[in-house]
């Protein structure tokens, strides 16, 4: 067996009975425990600098500490009272599962998923026609008028692209507009929070959006950063390969049975590519979102400087020129980066203390000010990887 192997193996096993003992009130050994965790983790993360898993391990590893701080706060008062703190950490929810806050308890699938619904609607989308257009029909439309689709329709539909050009937003966006229950979860959160029990919490997460569609309101299941589900190795850590295997089978349970099921499960990636068969197969639609053109960076930046005061001299289409390449969450953040200098100037030069006085309009020398300290995150090698991608297993 390799020295990863052994390792993998070993952080599993420290962090299985360290939860066990945690789940039984015996905090002390349950420290100890994770503490062996942690340093199988690190030492995992510091052999092998590329191993794809190694953010979550991190996240892990960090999680495992907070959760030492947490027992640690209270293990001299708790310890002696050991029985009575073990029912109470029953009822609270199982003490030994991580919320990434340091506190154990609590019931994870309910603190990592946000069903209220985001408020977002197609206006605030700017762009994005080819994939609005997918989601409408994919998801809207049958919603809408389930007789209308006799050969029924996709469950599955697979968002890719570089970052920051408004796949969260477009899956808020889906949910505001059929109304629907929305669960959002990380798939990396899934794999370092929910420690042994990520697999029944992806069952519990499936048969509540299901429960919601079958009293009448549609679920969207948005599953943020999908290739984190990808486990490559072949030994894991706290169940990679299960998880993901539980996840297949919730979206095969969700297909066209006769029934029409209003659950969907919009998944998101910047790595579509190190996304396996088995996935792609089940996200039916595969719609990249791509980095704005020009038109649509003139959109967005009359989007964002809507609220602002803007001097005549802005022009705004001369800014969506030298803005090539910024994504939608770029040019946000320079809109709202040179509204903080102006306001900080605001305030340095003393007159802000009177309540009447106002800042001055945002001129274009400011909007050049930021562009010059900034560039684009996306680079023109990633997009042509998304394209490839894109030309290979696009479904539209
Ligand atoms: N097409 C767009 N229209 C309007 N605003 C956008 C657009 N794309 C991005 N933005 C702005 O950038 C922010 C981040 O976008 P979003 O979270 O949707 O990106 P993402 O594609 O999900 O990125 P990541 O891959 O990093 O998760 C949005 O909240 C919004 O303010
Ligand atoms: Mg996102």
């Amino acid at each position: 067996m390799s020295a990863s192997n052994e390792l993998e193996k070993a952080a599993t096993a420290y962090a299985l009975d360290a939860v066990r003992l945690d789940k039984q009130g015996q905090k002390g050994r349950a420290i100890t425990l994770y503490q062996k965790a942690i340093e199988s983790l690190l030492q995992l993360v510091q052999l092998y600098p590329e191993y794809g898993l190694n953010k979550v391990y991190v996240q892990r590893a960090i999680a495992y500490q907070e959760r030492i701080k947490v027992l640690q706060g209270c293990v001299s008062s708790c310890e002696m009272n050991q029985a009575a703190n073990n029912d109470a950490d029953r009822s609270g929810g199982g003490g030994a599962t991580m919320d990434g806050n340091g506190n154990g308890g609590g019931k994870p699938s309910e603190e990592l998923v946000m069903t209220e619904k985001p408020k977002v609607n197609w206006a605030e989308v700017v762009g994005l026609d080819t994939a609005k257009k997918a989601v409408k029909e994919a998801i809207v439309y049958p919603v809408q008028r389930p007789d209308l689709f006799p050969l029924g329709w996709p469950r599955g539909i697979l968002l890719f692209g570089p970052p920051g050009c408004g796949k969260t937003l477009l899956a808020a966006a889906v949910a505001t507009e059929i109304d629907a229950n929305f669960y959002s979860i990380d798939a990396a959160s899934i794999m370092s929070k929910w420690l042994g029990e990520a697999e029944q919490n992806v069952a519990k997460l499936f048969g509540s959006a299901r429960k919601s569609a079958n009293e009448g309101r549609p679920a969207i299941v948005f599953v943020d950063e999908l290739d984190s589900l990808m486990g490559t190795h072949s030994n894991e850590v706290g169940g990679e390969i299960r998880v993901k295997n539980q996840f297949l089978k919730e979206m095969d349970g969700i297909v066209d049975k006769g029934k029409p099921l209003h659950v969907y499960v919009i998944g998101a990636t910047n790595k579509p590519w190190d996304l396996d068969w088995a996935f792609i197969r089940r996200f039916q639609k595969r719609i990249l979102v791509p980095l704005a053109d020009n038109a649509t960076r003139l959109n967005m930046l009359k989007l964002y400087s809507s609220n602002l005061q803007i001097d005549p001299d802005v022009d705004l289409n001369e800014l969506a020129r030298i803005s090539e390449g910024f994504s939608g969450s770029d040019i946000r953040d320079v809109c709202q980066s040179a509204q903080l200098s102006l306001i900080g100037e605001f305030f340095e030069s003393g007159q802000a203390v009177d309540k009447e006085a106002k800042p001055r309009a945002l001129t274009m020398a400011d909007f050049k000010q930021i562009f010059e300290d900034r560039k684009p995150s996306v680079s023109l090698d990633m997009l042509s990887k998304y394209n490839g991608w894109f030309e290979s297993f696009k479904a539209l």
